[in-house]
């Protein structure tokens, strides 16, 4: 059901604090915590002792100690003080998870530990570009983790879904263009001569007809980055250009439950607050959006667990994501 051997999401840096926090991942219930010099911790949140979560107790130091009879534990999981206990059993303690900070976010391997390799994290340096600005936050989606970057990766919804915000009208009359590229999938679209979504309209300053382009690009196991540029048509009397990126990592919680957190950075207006509320605002009404239609077809997919859903040709980024996630799998 889940790719192990992959870096997932756990939280923004900012969460991270010296008050532990439980947070599952895959299932796993996870504690998260800083050390005194600020380094990320992350442990199963299960005392070995009788099973109390550890993140309902509290730092001694850069260890963490259980509120129900004082089992210790080290950063690195070991249980090294046990109450009342001359030594504490060797070997003794609770999983650690390889941990990486970087670009804001917070990278918890849920593999083994030996393929840990920082290389792999996906490029998110947007998030910490200081050529982009931008804000994100955190939805909790009772859905399986699939069926949201399914919706990424088909943005026809937005025609449906997001008509004040996100709709282009013609959506669906270009044609959806897929490339994988290496274990990625890219699924491309380019409109030109259109209507500005209301969004960039707004954003950009658009009154005549522009060429939006949208680059939506898959990375294993839930990560999407939709890439679009909307500009001023060929025809067209202005000569405007706005680019953003939305940036997307949709970690399980649990097998039908999803933390969904994103990041929308744009180029342009880098110091314009107002701007910054405003696609923020919007993007935080279209992806409301979204969470309720996913939820309900979660919902009646239940109704229906081994149907085959019925591809159309929008679907092609799906269908791609699909059969590579199965790959995947089946490799590891
Ligand atoms: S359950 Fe943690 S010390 Fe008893
Ligand atoms: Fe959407």
């Amino acid at each position: 059901m889940y790719l192990r051997n992959s870096w997932y999401v756990g939280a923004w840096s900012h969460e991270l604090t010296r008050k532990p926090f439980q947070r599952f991942l895959l299932d796993e219930p996870l504690v998260f915590y800083r050390t005194e010099s600020g380094k990320p911790v992350v442990l199963d949140d299960r005392c070995i002792h009788r099973f109390a979560p550890l993140s309902a107790g509290c730092l001694e130091g850069d260890n963490i100690v259980c509120g129900y009879h004082g089992f210790t534990y080290a950063p690195n999981g070991n249980c090294i003080a046990i109450p009342g206990v001359d030594r504490a059993p060797k070997k003794a303690g609770v999983k650690s998870y390889p941990v990486v900070e970087k670009w804001g976010w917070i990278w918890v391997w849920m593999g083994n530990e030996e393929k840990a390799d920082e290389a792999k994290i996906p490029d998110f340096h947007y998030l910490d570009d200081p050529e982009w600005a931008g804000k994100g936050e955190t939805l909790n989606l009772k859905c399986a983790y699939n069926l949201v970057y399914e919706n990424l990766l088909d943005l026809t919804h937005a025609k449906f879904v997001h008509k004040t915000t996100l709709a282009t009208n013609d959506v669906t009359e270009f044609p959806l263009e897929i490339e994988e590229v290496g274990d990625t999938v890219v699924a491309r679209r380019e409109m030109s001569g259109i209507k500005s979504s209301p969004l960039f309209t707004r954003a950009g300053g658009f009154t005549e007809p522009v060429d939006h382009r949208q680059h939506v690009i898959f990375t294993p196991p839930c990560y999407i980055s939709i890439n679009t540029t909307v500009k001023s048509a060929e025809a067209s009397s202005e000569n405007k250009i706005a680019d953003i990126r939305i940036l997307n990592a949709l970690t399980p919680e649990t097998s039908k439950t999803t933390n969904y957190f994103w990041s929308l950075v744009r180029c342009f207006a880098l110091d314009d607050e107002e701007m910054e509320t405003f696609l923020h605002e919007a993007n935080t009404f279209a992806f409301s959006e979204d969470k309720a239609i996913i939820e309900q077809q979660q919902n009646m997919w239940d109704t229906v667990p081994d149907a085959k859903p019925i591809p159309f040709p929008h679907d092609k980024g799906v269908i791609a994501s699909d059969r590579l996630m199965r790959r995947l799998m089946t490799e590891e």
